[in-house]
This record gives structure tokens, C-alpha cells and sequence, in this order.
């Protein structure tokens, strides 16, 4: 083939390429097109393998005027492919639209309940004490709710407490001092014990200071050698974390089955500092939580000895606790669910 013969195929395979790209419509005809005008079998890599066959003298244009046609064509389908490859973001970038002047979506910040934050902090001034946390069910046996814990079935204390039967053995738990007995029962008749446990109760109440649902922090400390100096300093401290180092702690005698003997701790009142008002009830004094000696009888019944182990228990109302702290008028409040009432005890 001469180089003049070779121009003019040239020039048909171009004019044959660029009318054929026009008809390039997906990858699919874009990929038959490399390999009709590029590929092994195209009239190019004939176009190749003819040069051996050229006369000395026009080899060299030869080849210039071929790679000129192998660009051509390469640059035909290296636009057609980038013009894909943009025609694919744009769609993409179509469908992926955000429209950014659309308002929001407006996450406000929720705020600790005040009934959560006494649990918080009760709970970690007995964790730097050196407590665990237990826990145990809200539907209870009345094994550990009532028997375990000393208060056999025609014992008087149950009058009080013996509220929401599930049925004969089985009850919403009366008060924490239910988790006593499965913690005894997991100890094996084996101390030291110290444990919190928090939770739910329930009982048959209705005043704007009580509630058939509330919360308690039970207290069970047993060891061989626990006092009753132990249980008083250590309610001491904890009234005075919650409701100041000025307050005055107070222990009247006072009596649970499960405890031998029995107190129930007053602070002084924070509102009056004793003086006496509405709050307190013009006495000077908040009742706040009752404890006492674990009864050597439950002791017993809970598998431990008696001669060997001693310790204290004590529970203490949560929603109490949290309504004298942040002035709270009525205990409903704790599980209405007001946000305006929650609202207040957001942290700014
Ligand atoms: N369980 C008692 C109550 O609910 C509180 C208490 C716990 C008293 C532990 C003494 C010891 O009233």
C-alpha cells in the first residue's frame, strides 16, 4: 500500500468512525465500537501489520500518518467514554440531591429525671465506699419479699405492705429489702457483703407523698464485725452528701422485722435549719430513711450464722429524697411524664 492509498482508507475509517459514534448510545455499543476501530480484529491492526509491506522511503510517514489514525479513532472513543462517565455522576449526583435549605431535623438535648439523678448520686458515694449494686425483679415471690425477710404470712407488717398479688406466691415487690434475701442466698451463708440495690416498689398509698409506685436504695452490709457505729456514720455521711454538711442527723427507735434493733434517721430541716416550718411540719426534723442491725433471724433463715455474721440494712425513698432536694410538691410528678415538669431539671 502506498502512503497516498493509505491516507484515503484512512480518511473513509475515520469518516466510517465518526458516524458510527453518533450511534454509540450505552457502554455496551461503546465497547463494540473500541473493538471494531481498535481492538485485535480492526482494520488498525491490519493497517499495522501492512507496514512491512511498505517501500522503505514512505515507512516513516507512514507510521506518523498511522498513529495519527489510531489517536483519532482512540480519541473518539476516550470523549464518548468520559462523556458516560459524567452523564453517570451527574445522574448520581442528581439522585443524591440534599436539599439544603430544608429545615432540619431539631434534636434537643434530653435532661437527666431528677428520680435518676438520686439513684446516680446515691450510687456513686456507695461505689467510693467500696459497694456493688445488686439487682433483683419487680414481680417478686413473697418468699423474698415478705418471708425471708422475717415477715411470716400472718405477721402485722404484712397489713401494710401487702398490696399487688400476681397470686398466692407471687407479688410486685413491697420494698428492696426483697434483693436481701436473693443476695444472702447467692453469698451462700459466706460474708462480707456490702451492697446497694435501687429499684422500683410498689404499694397501696395515695397522697401527694406517696405513691403505689416508688423508688427505694436498699442497703445490706454483713460481716464479722459491722456495728451499729458503722451503720450510724455511714447514714450520716450519706444524709450529709445529699443534703448538705450542715444538716443535723437524727435516730429515732423504730422497728422493721428484718432489723434488731431499729432506727429511722431525721435530718434537720434544710428550709427552717431546724426552726421549724411547713416542710417540716413545724418539728425541725425530715424523716428520711429507715435501718437498723440485720435480725439475727434473717440470719438465719438466709443461711448465714448467726454467731459468726452481724450487719445493717437500710432503705431509703428515692422520690422522697429527690422531692425534698429539688422542692418537687408531688410524687405523681416522678411518672406523669410532664415534659415542661422534666423540662426544669435540665442542665444548661
Ligand atoms: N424495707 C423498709 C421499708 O420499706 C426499709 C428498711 C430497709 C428498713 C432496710 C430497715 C432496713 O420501709
Amino acid at each position: 500500500m502506498t502512503l497516498e492509498e493509505f491516507k484515503k482508507i484512512s480518511q473513509e475509517e475515520i469518516n466510517k468512525a465518526n458516524e458510527e459514534i453518533t450511534t454509540v448510545s450505552d457502554e455496551q455499543t461503546l465497547n463494540n465500537f473500541k473493538g471494531r476501530f481498535l481492538g485485535k480484529k480492526s482494520h488498525l491492526t491490519d493497517f499495522y501489520a501492512s507496514m512491512r509491506d511498505v517501500v522503505k522511503e514512505e515507512k516513516k510517514d507512514f507510521g506518523i500518518a498511522l498513529n495519527d489514525l489510531r489517536a483519532k479513532l482512540q480519541s473518539l472513543f476516550d470523549e464518548k467514554e468520559a462523556a458516560f462517565r459524567q452523564a453517570k455522576l451527574n445522574a448520581r449526583l442528581e439522585k443524591e440531591k440534599v436539599d439544603i435549605t430544608l429545615p432540619g431535623y431539631n434534636n434537643t438535648l434530653g435532661s437527666k429525671h431528677p428520680f435518676y439523678a438520686v439513684v446516680d448520686d446515691v450510687t456513686d458515694f456507695f461505689l467510693g465506699l467500696g459497694y456493688t449494686v445488686a439487682d433483683g425483679p419487680e414481680v417478686e415471690s413473697d418468699r423474698n419479699n415478705f418471708e425471708l425477710m422475717n415477715i411470716p404470712k400472718d405477721h402485722p407488717a404484712r397489713d401494710m405492705q401487702d398490696s399487688f398479688s400476681i397470686n398466692d406466691n407471687t407479688i410486685l415487690r413491697s420494698h428492696t429489702s426483697s434483693v436481701q434475701a436473693r443476695v444472702l442466698a447467692a453469698a451462700q451463708g459466706k460474708g462480707p457483703i456490702k451492697v446497694i440495690c435501687p429499684g422500683k416498689v410498689y404499694r397501696r398509698d395515695n397522697d401527694a407523698t406517696h405513691s403505689h409506685q416508688f423508688g427505694q436504695i436498699e442497703g445490706l452490709v454483713i460481716s464479722e464485725d459491722a456495728t451499729f457505729a458503722n451503720l450510724l456514720e455511714t447514714l450520716t455521711l450519706l444524709l450529709r452528701h445529699l443534703f448538705g454538711e450542715k444538716r443535723e442527723v437524727r435516730f429515732r427507735p423504730s422497728f422493721f422485722p428484718f432489723t434488731e434493733p431499729s432506727v429511722e434517721a431525721d435530718i434537720s430541716c434544710f428550709e427552717c435549719n431546724g426552726k421549724g416550718c411547713s416542710l417540716c411540719k413545724h418539728t425541725g426534723w425530715i424523716e428520711i430513711l429507715g435501718s437498723g442491725m440485720v435480725n439475727p433471724n434473717v440470719l438465719r433463715i438466709n443461711g448465714f450464722d448467726d454467731k459468726k455474721y452481724q450487719g445493717f440494712a437500710f432503705g431509703i425513698g428515692i422520690d422522697r429524697v429527690a422531692m425534698l432536694k429539688y422542692g418537687i410538691d408531688d410524687i405523681k410528678r416522678f411518672y406523669t411524664n410532664d415534659v415542661q415538669f422534666i423540662d426544669q431539671f435540665r442542665k444548661e
